[in-house]
């Protein structure tokens, strides 16, 4: 009998619960407070797991709790959202997503990995993989944006980042894909709201980034808060049980939300905790986060027959296989055995920095004021962003403190000097006090250029932090009205630099700036990453994964629109649009200026029929005709113009990148496999469907930007008849 069976075979129903229990340490609290001490069940063997729980003493010994005081001495598993970084934070997810490089996401998971794993941490509750296209929903910022291509690519990048080739090495965290699913399309934008989308939509938009992160070997999967279409995820057999396991063959943990399993009390589809922990256990749900549920509900549950003890030993052979799989049994203080060494801890800093700028989108760059080379240049940084530490970590700063995060006041202050950085804060993030715009305007007058750092604070997004109005809060369009005012009386060029967790309504920003960056939050070396852009040291390359509105009207908001049956036309009033706005986003998903000035040419497709084994290469010549260095992302986009059911304007299939010095021509070169043009047909079952695709090429969606070739897909004559 193997290890598992084994142990299996001696549990009491106690300590089957408790490996089916995972209880928040005090170390954190990122769900509604429940409070309690966990050593006394810990030596009891019934809490079998923990969170929040950070620092490799304080893991190391609840771990030898479990380990050497408890009857069977299984090890704890503890995670914690490692969500952007550890200790060293990366820029929010939605900002490491403008990357489009998958190489740079799996770096900055597996050196988060480290370092949470250093710390004695053996699960990470990321990648967050929930697509969504509604600012006014604050967790946007945790996720991968609007597009679920590019949600299926970061979700393998993460996942391999994460956990490495092998679970059981010190340095790999196990991966927790969430939140399963559509958890980005709540109703409204509204935090924990219903989400009642089409089945299509569900399966097109928000499924193929967890069937990516299942194909990339994701150990554990958590179910969203939310009722999808009146069914709550946590509780929900036909995605968990039938699609997740079932279809993809998913054989990891399924791990709930925090006190979600309870919630399916609120929901309104359990009477109790006893029917909430059925419905959770029937629906394949192994570990109950911070509900108790299992716990308290499933003796219970049992004694009316509603479960079996088999259904319960399936959850904790779950349970316990990924901890095999950990290596915690071998050795349960593995993780955390001894501190990195600070050469690892400033390398990964370094790497923070090199995130942080090609994080950046450069939205305007009027009159190429950017980069600021001025010998002796002279600057006035002002805003409530401009020296604000805790701010530049974002949302979900893991187990970072507060401060230590270069500001971009000390940023440009470390590249200059003091004498020539002026700062004013001018006003605060929220409230109504106007007072410091003198002095911030002061600063103004003997600076060469001004750099002006508005947007929200870190708190304003991530969980719990809808927002209904998405411009920028407090008095911050007054303040900013006053610097333009005042720069333009003094010539001085003004350059935003925009913090937000999510594409923030701004269109009046994007008029009256010279130049323009969303920076999102960067993380801990944000002001080096800000001032190595705008002095020059490096040319800025991150394109915006979402579509930016010109109004909160326009939302939900994407570039993979269907069509409609009266497309926009201008010279027809009875067709798609709004009276009062432009239909197109004020920055199209992909847009991001750099210091070159690109020209597409020659897009090249194969000629003639193509099979779906086909593999479509597809290349185009890219020129920079611009004075400086640059890297351009090239984007592939398909559109099937007649099919069986509609089909988006535009679908993301691929993108390249190509660095150009002034003057270079070069040739980008993008594979597109034939299969991935297979769609959901009308039984919602994939099909390859023979006919013509535009293949279109381009710096964003956007397209008038695009260059236009067509292909046609065929089904391979039956063998034996030659054409
Ligand atoms: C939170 C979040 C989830 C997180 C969990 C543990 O409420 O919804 O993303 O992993 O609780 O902190």
């Amino acid at each position: 009998m193997n290890r598992i069976e084994s142990l299996l075979s001696k549990m009491t129903l106690a300590e089957k619960l408790g490996q089916m229990t995972m209880t928040a340490s005090s170390y954190a609290v990122t769900g509604p407070v429940i409070a309690g001490d966990s050593t006394q069940a810990i030596k009891d063997g019934t809490i079998g797991n923990l969170l929040n729980m950070v620092g490799a003493q304080h893991v190391h010994d609840m771990q030898r709790l479990a380990v050497e005081e408890s009857r069977l001495g299984i090890p704890l598993l503890i995670g914690l959202d490692v969500i952007h970084g550890h200790r060293t934070v990366f820029p929010i997810p939605l900002g490491e997503a403008a990357l489009f490089d998958p190489k740079m996401w799996a770096l900055t998971a597996q050196e988060s990995a480290r370092e949470a794993a250093a710390d004695g941490l053996a699960m990470t509750f990321a990648p967050m993989l929930d697509v969504s296209r509604d600012p006014r929903w604050g967790r946007s910022a945790e996720g991968p944006g609007e597009d679920p291509w590019l949600g299926a690519r970061i979700a393998e990048a993460k996942v391999h980042g994460y956990q490495g080739n092998d679970l059981a090495a010190p340095h790999t965290l196990s991966a927790v894909a969430k939140h399963y699913c559509a958890y980005g399309a709540v109703t409204a934008g509204r935090e924990y709201a219903s989400v009642d989308i089409s089945e299509r939509t569900v399966r097109e938009v928000h499924l193929p980034a967890f069937e990516a992160a299942v194909a990339a070997g994701v150990a554990a999967v958590m179910p969203a808060f939310t009722d999808l279409a009146g069914v709550p995820m946590t509780a929900n057999v036909a995605l968990l049980r039938g699609w997740l396991r079932g279809k993809l063959g998913f054989r990891g943990v399924i791990v709930s939300d925090y006190h979600a399993i309870a919630e399916l009390i609120h929901h309104g589809v359990a009477a109790d905790l006893a029917h909430a922990a059925t419905l959770a256990l029937k629906a394949g749900v192994d570990i109950d986060m911070m509900a108790d549920a299992y716990r308290r509900g499933l003796p219970e549950a049992l004694s009316r027959g509603w479960v079996t003890m088999a259904e319960i030993d399936t959850a904790v052979r779950r349970v316990l296989t990924l901890k095999l799989r950990l290596g915690l049994f071998d050795d349960p203080y593995r993780r955390g055995a001894r501190p990195e060494d600070p050469a690892a801890v400033s390398a990964r800093r370094k790497l923070a920095r090199v995130v942080g700028s090609r994080a950046i989108v450069m939205l305007k760059n009027g009159q190429g004021v950017l980069p600021l080379t001025k010998p002796g240049l002279r600057l006035a940084v002002i805003g409530p962003l401009a020296d604000s530490s805790v701010d530049m970590r974002g949302p979900w700063w893991g187990a970072s403190a507060p401060e230590g995060h270069v500001t971009v006041l000390e940023g440009f202050r470390q590249m200059l000097s003091d004498a020539h950085v002026a700062h004013a804060q001018g006003v605060s993030i929220d409230d109504d006090d106007t007072s410091g715009i003198a002095a911030a305007l002061e600063r103004c007058e003997t600076a060469d250029a001004i750099i002006l750092c508005v947007g929200e604070a870190a708190a304003m997004s991530g969980e719990a932090a809808s927002r209904a109005h998405l411009g920028l809060p407090g008095r911050q369009r007054a303040f900013a009205d006053a610097v333009f005012e005042r720069a333009r009386s003094l010539g001085k060029p003004v350059v935003v630099v925009l913090f937000s967790g999510r594409p923030l309504v701004v269109p009046w920003l994007a008029e009256k700036s010279d130049a323009l960056l969303a920076a999102w939050f960067p993380g801990s070396e944000a002001g080096n990453a800000i001032a190595d852009v705008v002095l020059g040291h490096v040319s800025p390359s991150g394109r915006t994964p979402v579509s930016w509105p010109r109004a909160a009207g326009q939302v939900p908001i994407f570039f993979g629109q269907r069509p409609s049956g009266r497309p926009r036309d201008a010279a027809d009033h009875y067709t798609s649009k709004y009276l009062d706005v432009a239909n197109d986003p004020l920055f199209p998903f992909g847009f991001g200026l750099t210091f070159g000035r690109f020209k597409y040419s020659n897009l090249r497709v194969p000629a003639g029929g193509v099979a779906e084994s086909d593999t479509i290469v597809v290349r185009v010549d890219v020129a920079n005709e611009g004075r400086r260095a640059a890297e351009e992302t090239v984007f592939l986009f398909t559109h099937d113009r007649v099919a069986s059911v509609v089909r988006p304007v535009l679908e993301l299939k691929g993108f390249g990148k190509i660095s150009l010095e002034p003057g270079e021509t070069g040739t980008v070169t993008m594979l597109l496999a034939a299969a991935d043009l297979k769609f959901l047909g009308l039984d919602l079952e994939p099909v390859f469907e023979a006919g013509d695709v535009e293949i279109l090429v381009g710096p964003c969606a956007d397209r008038s930007q695009l260059l236009l070739a067509g292909i046609e897909l065929a089904h391979p004559a039956p063998s034996g008849i030659k054409r």
